[in-house]
């Protein structure tokens, strides 16, 4: 075999639904000599990353971690810790994601219920009360909080209210939620909460961040069945997060490290002023797309800032478009996906990349493009 070139990526403005662009601190501290998983010093900085996920989540949940693994991996711990055959499961779908918990839930399982919105549309607080009163045993009910697919953004306290004393778990994806728009995981009474790394929290992907409440953790102790999967089986991997410090399997060290630099970047700029600059930002690109003649695809005043699903009118070839952008200016946007696939754009303004010189970067490089030549 001929000798391989090293894979050094191109220059990339990274706009698309993850991954976002990665603070060099963040790259250097992945980069950084190689220590034991059971080190001391490592065992340290794993508490602290526990420490400021639990304040990032704005919650006290003791068992809250990174999973090895990217969001997908967050999601399967968070159903499969949870649910035990013949167990009834509400999901919310509204896009790809929602489909994706249901899709798990039936493989640990469960008997699915699904609550089907229009893609771009939220679940109504009154279709989850409609919900949980014809199956009032439901083990769990699963929403998806930044639905990546259409930038739909699920308001969640409303439904955290109406689980609070009933036996139902309230199970939420906030991969693209977290670091991005407001999330209190207590104050909302959320159970069990997942994210991953890749997008508002500005670190490469490989992890997802989850949280368990208590009335979740009293869900997996009274199990009667065993956890069908050994890797992301919470109640053996909490041996290596809690105290007992007992290998479970090897910890992907250069990954923790590096959100660990992610969390103290997120907890320096401070999160209410993260949402607000997300906020902002998000708001901006999408007043200047609709001047441009795109029709929004998520609900008017349920819009995630940091998350973008627009159609462009007709006559303009989406996909075309979306390759001169990368070739031409380096930067990657996301197409549509499912129902949107084919004539939509997916634009993320996520952590590193929500700032208004990336808004006016992404505008000049697409009008450029759209001139008449
Ligand atoms: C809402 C949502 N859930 C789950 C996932 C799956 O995460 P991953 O691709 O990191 O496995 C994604 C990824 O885009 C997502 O946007």
């Amino acid at each position: 075999m001929e000798p391989v070139p090293p894979a050094i990526p191109p220059d990339r403005l990274l706009l698309g639904p993850g991954p976002s662009p990665v603070h060099p601190r963040v790259l250097q501290a992945q980069a950084r000599s190689m220590v034991g998983h059971l080190d001391p010093w490592f065992l340290e900085v794993t508490d602290q990353i526990g420490d400021m996920l639990r304040t990032v989540m704005r919650t006290s949940n003791q068992l809250t971690y990174a999973v090895s693994g990217t969001g997908s991996a967050g999601m399967e711990t968070a159903v499969v810790n949870t649910v035990e055959p013949g167990d009834t499961v509400i999901v919310g779908i509204n896009g790809v994601f929602g489909g994706r918990i249901a899709d798990t839930a039936r493989r640990a399982g469960a008997d699915v219920v699904a609550l089907e919105e229009p893609w771009g549309r939220v679940v109504p607080a009154e279709r989850v009360e409609t919900a949980i009163k014809a199956h009032p045993g439901a083990k769990l009910l699963a929403l998806v909080h930044a639905e990546t697919s259409t930038g739909a953004h699920q308001p969640l306290e409303d439904v955290g209210a109406l689980l609070r004393d009933t036996e139902t778990l309230l199970l939420v994806d906030t991969v693209t939620g977290l670091g991005g728009v407001p999330l209190e995981v207590d104050a909302w009474g959320l159970d069990v909460v997942y994210s991953g790394t890749q997008k508002c929290l500005s670190v490469p992907p490989g992890l997802a961040p989850i949280t368990f409440s208590p009335k979740a953790e009293a869900v997996i102790e009274r199990r009667t069945t065993t956890v069908r999967s050994w890797y992301l089986d919470v109640a053996a991997v909490r041996r290596y997060w809690g105290a007992e410090r007992a290998y479970h399997h090897t910890a992907p060290i250069s990954a923790l490290i590096g959100l660990h630099e992610g969390l103290r970047l997120v907890l320096e700029e401070g999160l209410e002023t993260r949402w607000a600059r997300h906020a902002e930002v998000g708001k901006l690109f999408q007043d200047h797309i609709e001047d441009r003649d795109a029709t929004l695809l998520a609900q008017a005043g349920h819009r995630l800032p940091q998350l973008t699903s627009f159609a462009w009118p007709d006559g303009i070839d989406e996909g075309p478009l979306r390759r001169r952008l990368l070739l031409e200016h380096g930067i990657e946007v996301g197409g549509g996906l499912g129902d949107f696939a084919g004539s939509a754009w997916r634009v993320g303004l996520m952590g590193e990349g929500a700032t208004h010189g990336n808004v006016d970067r992404l505008l000049h490089a697409v009008d450029e493009l759209l001139e008449p030549s």
